[in-house]
C-alpha cells in the first residue's frame, strides 16, 4: 500500500498519481517474490487490474457480488481467480471458497499457492485480514506528495488493533519504503 503522509491513499479512485518509477519497481520487487497476488474486488475494479507482468503469477479477486467483468484481460488471460463464499454462483473462471454468508479469509489463504500471497488492498480487504489475524507483514510505501482528496485509509475500520515491529525502513526518490512484521509472543 501506498499512503500520503496525510492519509490520502487514492486521488479519484487510482493510487497511480501517489507512485512514482521507485514505487513502482518496489511493487515489481514485491511482485517477483510473490506465490499469488491478493486484491479487493473494488481495487481490482477502479484500478482496472489486468494480468500480471511476471508470467505464471495469477491474482485473486476477493468478491461477494461476483460482480466482475469475466471478459476483461484480467480473466480472459487466464491469470485472473475469484475468491468468494460457498453459496456465490457458479462462475465459469477459476474460483476458491470459503464461508457461508462472509468470506472466510484464513479458507482461502489454506487454498491459494503456496508462498507468499501478497495483498494489494484496499481498505475493506486490508481490514478483513488484519480482523482474522491473516497479515504477517506490511510493505508500507509514504508518497512525498501531500493533500488531494481523503477517501477511506489504509485500513478500513473496525478491526482489533494489532501490534507490528519495524523491519525495514528505506529510502529512495523522496519515497519512504517501511516494512513492518507481526509481533508474536512465545
Ligand atoms: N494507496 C494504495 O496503495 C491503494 C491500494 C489498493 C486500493 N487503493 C484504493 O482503494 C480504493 C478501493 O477501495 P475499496 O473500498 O473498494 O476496497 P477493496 O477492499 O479494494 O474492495 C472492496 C470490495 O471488495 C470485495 N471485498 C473486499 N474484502 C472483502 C471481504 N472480506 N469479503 C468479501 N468481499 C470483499 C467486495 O466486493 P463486492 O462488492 O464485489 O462483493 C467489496 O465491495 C480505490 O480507490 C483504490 O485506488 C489504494
Amino acid at each position: 500500500m501506498i499512503s500520503t503522509p496525510d492519509g490520502v491513499i487514492d486521488v479519484n479512485g487510482r493510487s497511480r498519481p501517489l507512485g512514482g518509477p521507485a514505487d513502482q519497481a518496489r511493487l515489481i520487487a514485491l511482485r517477483g517474490g510473490a506465490a499469488v497476488i491478493l486484491v479487493g474486488a473494488g481495487t481490482a475494479r477502479t484500478e482496472n487490474y489486468g494480468p500480471p507482468s511476471k508470467a505464471g503469477l495469477r491474482i485473486a479477486v476477493v468478491t461477494k457480488s461476483c460482480a466482475l467483468d469475466f471478459s476483461s484481460p484480467l480473466f480472459s488471460s487466464g491469470a485472473g481467480l475469484v475468491a468468494t463464499t460457498v453459496n456465490a454462483p457458479a462462475l465459469s473462471v477459476d474460483t476458491v471458497r470459503a464461508g457461508d454468508t462472509d468470506v472466510d479469509m484464513a479458507g482461502i489463504i489454506a487454498q491459494l499457492p503456496h508462498g507468499i500471497v501478497h495483498v494489494e488492498g484496499g481498505p475493506m480487504l486490508n481490514a478483513a485480514l488484519l480482523d482474522a489475524d491473516c497479515v504477517d507483514a506490511i510493505n508500507l510505501t509514504m508518497s512525498p506528495r501531500v493533500g488531494g482528496f481523503r477517501g477511506p485509509s489504509l485500513s478500513q475500520a473496525p478491526h482489533a488493533l494489532r501490534h507490528f515491529t519495524c523491519v525495514s525502513l528505506t529510502t529512495d526518490s523522496d519515497f519512504v519504503f517501511a516494512r513492518y512484521e507481526k509481533v508474536t509472543t512465545a
